[in-house]
């Protein structure tokens, strides 16, 4: 299929790979109700229509923590991501890096913090789970460091899992043992083109970053297996001091949607939040991003970064985010089906789709440089 704008990714995807990941890439918690609000009430923003305001020079171009961007885009965490294509994280980080942007590597990647760091040709992001056991967690930071990580993003909404009903439907998770693996393989059957160049030709398959304390074990329930295992559901902002302490460089915290959480992340000292729910993976019926976030901005936008992800689809919803207060704005699923439709120049296309969006949308709100999108290009409706 032809692929003409950002949001046709995902029906590619939805071709090109077996049901088991498009699913579990797709699919949120529970009803999905959040996940669906998270893109609803993005498009509900209406934005304020500006006319003759010469806009033929415009900048995308931002900086975020010392780092010049050249669009206010940082490609989300996504676990797994390296089975959407070949060594997927590897094109990925490729592809941010082309496009002059931050790329995420997550804790449960399929290629680990090296061998990306081989692939990238600036830095990247890291982003950290509480896990259990603190001496691993020393030893990934190390290796973070070491890679030349320029932010550590730490993940805090995921003290337990969300309940996620496609991926027991599909088998990959709760299916063990042979079951699940005939059901997977039946589903990788039906996609020759994936099954070739990621079943076959992609290998090895484990979890890069975790490999070494799986110990040999890994099939993907052991993934399942080991998170349930190893997350750490104790985890308190004592812990936050811990991180603070050991990771010098920027410290991002991830997963906030309250005022409250967003105010002891500021005491605490960290550089920067992502307001998000995690693309509506874990408690369903909380509040959409885009109604959370101005809440946040307001209570500590003079303090810290915010950043916000959930629903991201289109250069029109990155400048909707900023216009509620997002100093930028995390792609999660869209960079996901577009790696997963076409590899590296899949992400490739999209980063320009989305700038090629991003230009319109400033150009026909009259502004022409990314610190110039805020609350007064939102209309306001009564
Ligand atoms: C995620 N997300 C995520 N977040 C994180 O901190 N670590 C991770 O390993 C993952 N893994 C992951 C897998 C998949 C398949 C998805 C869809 C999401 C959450 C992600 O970083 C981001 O917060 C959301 O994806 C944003 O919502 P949208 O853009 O997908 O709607």
């Amino acid at each position: 299929m032809i692929v003409a704008s950002t949001t046709d990714f995902r029906e590619a995807a939805r071709r090109r790979l077996p049901r088991f990941l498009f699913d579990y890439i797709d699919g949120g918690a529970f009803a999905e109700v959040t996940l669906g609000r998270n893109v609803d009430d993005l498009a509900d923003i209406a934005l304020r229509q500006r006319v003759l305001r010469d806009v033929s020079q415009l900048d995308l171009s931002t900086t975020l923590f010392g780092q010049r961007l050249e669009l206010p885009i940082a490609l989300a965490p996504i676990g797994l991501a390296g089975l959407n294509a070949r060594r997927g994280e590897c094109q990925a980080v490729r592809a941010a890096d082309r496009a002059g942007i931050p790329f995420t590597l997550s804790t449960v990647s399929a290629c680990p913090l090296d061998e990306v760091a081989r692939a990238a040709s600036r830095p990247f992001w890291f982003q950290l789970y509480m896990i259990r056991d603190r001496a691993f967690m020393r030893e990934l930071l190390a290796q973070a460091r070491q890679a030349g990580c320029s932010a550590l993003v730490f993940t805090v909404d995921m003290p337990v899992p969300g309940t996620r009903y496609r991926d027991y439907r599909t088998g990959l998770a709760g299916a063990p043992g042979m079951k699940g693996a005939i059901w997977r393989f039946a589903q990788a059957a039906l996609r020759p083109g994936w099954a070739w160049d990621v079943g076959l030709t992609g290998r090895p398959h484990a979890l890069g970053n975790v490999a070494p304390v799986l110990k040999g074990r890994t099939g993907i329930e052991d993934f399942f297996a080991w998170m349930r295992a190893n997350f750490d559901p104790t985890i308190s902002w004592r812990d936050l001091e811990f991180i603070r302490s050991e990771w010098k460089g920027p410290l991002i915290i991830k997963g906030l949607l309250d005022p409250e959480d967003a105010r002891e992340a500021a005491a605490l000292g960290a550089d920067g939040i992502i307001v998000s729910n995690h693309g509506g993976r874990q408690l369903d019926g909380v509040l959409s991003t885009a109604r959370a976030l101005p809440l946040i901005v307001d209570a500590v936008g003079d303090r810290l970064t915010v950043l916000a992800d959930g629903g991201v689809r289109s250069g029109l919803d990155v400048v909707r985010m900023l216009a509620l207060g997002a100093r930028s704005v995390l792609l999660g699923r869209a960079w996901a089906y577009a790696l997963g439709a076409q590899g590296e120049a899949g992400v490739t296309k999209l980063l320009e789709l989305m700038a090629a969006e991003i230009r319109v949308a400033m150009a026909l709100t009259g502004v022409t440089s990314i610190s110039e999108i805020n609350e007064t290009i939102l209309a306001r409706t009564m």
